[in-house]
């Protein structure tokens, strides 16, 4: 069997006095979307900045598909095909879309070091993620739905075979969401994994083959959204609020 494409191996982290994440343990196989929810406070994006590597954590491991990196730094990590967004956008707000897309893929090719044909590598992107009519568009002018998906484009231009999405729904219309939602699905069946972070339940439980469930730094419940709709502990501490059906 392959090895996860990432695995946490019991993770702390602690801020000062607080701990954000708590013994915490997860998997991530390819070929299919990793729901992680919980409450404001979880500890769900200070997860992510341990995978990327921008935080140490106190204890524990983080294994990309099998090899120890908990002590590499931010940027050989990104070379083994991880890609991320961030809850807060980070676009280079003057350039365009093509030009935002066209730059990670021109940084990509310089650690890649290969022949990649960075026009055609955005061309790719433009098609697949459905943003080829705003190519010129200035990114700071885009409604908040398209610079979502143009962060998702960046990532996607890295050629990553993990993807850490925070939030990406944020903000997104009905339309949008489900837009962004077969764009994710399509992703997953040619192989890639993505870890999806995200408050809209639906969504969550539409799209993810498997869900961490974390509340106060600690996993309450792993298991598909069929069991994790059924678990009491859940229901008590998160989706007993109004949205969702259980
Ligand atoms: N840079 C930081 N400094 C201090 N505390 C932090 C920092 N980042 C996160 N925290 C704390 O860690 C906990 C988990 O936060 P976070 O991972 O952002 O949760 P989530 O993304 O699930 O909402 C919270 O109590 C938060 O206040
Ligand atoms: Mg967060």
């Amino acid at each position: 069997m392959n090895a996860p494409l990432i695995e946490f191996r019991d993770i702390t982290v602690t801020f000062g006095g607080v701990t954000a994440v708590d013994k915490v343990s997860m998997s991530v196989v390819p070929g299919g979307i990793h729901g992680l929810i919980g409450p404001n406070g979880a500890g769900k994006s200070t997860l992510f900045i341990v995978a990327c590597g921008l935080v140490r954590p106190r204890a524990g491991a983080v294994y990309l598909e099998g090899r120890d990196v908990t002590r590499m730094g931010p940027h050989r990590r990104a070379r083994l095909r991880m890609a991320r967004t961030f809850q807060q956008l980070e676009l280079f707000g003057v350039l365009s879309v093509y030009d935002n897309i066209r730059t990670a893929a021109e940084i990509r090719r310089g650690w890649a070091h290969d022949h990649s044909d960075c026009g055609r590598d955005t061309d790719e992107v433009l098609e697949r993620t459905g943003l080829r009519e705003m190519a010129d568009e200035r990114a700071d002018r885009l409604p908040t739905g398209l610079a979502r998906l143009l962060e998702v484009a960046r990532a996607l231009v890295t050629k990553p075979r993990l993807l850490l999405l925070d939030e990406p729904a944020a903000g997104l219309n009905e339309q949008e969401t489900l837009a962004l939602s077969s764009l994710l699905q399509g992703l997953t069946d040619d192989g890639l994994g993505i870890v999806l972070v995200e408050h809209d339940m639906d969504l969550v439980m539409q799209i993810c083959r498997v869900i961490t469930v974390l509340n106060m730094g600690q996993v309450l419940k792993t298991g598909n959204p069929g069991e994790v709709r059924k678990d009491h502990a859940v229901i008590g501490a998160y989706l007993g609020s109004a949205e969702v059906s259980v």
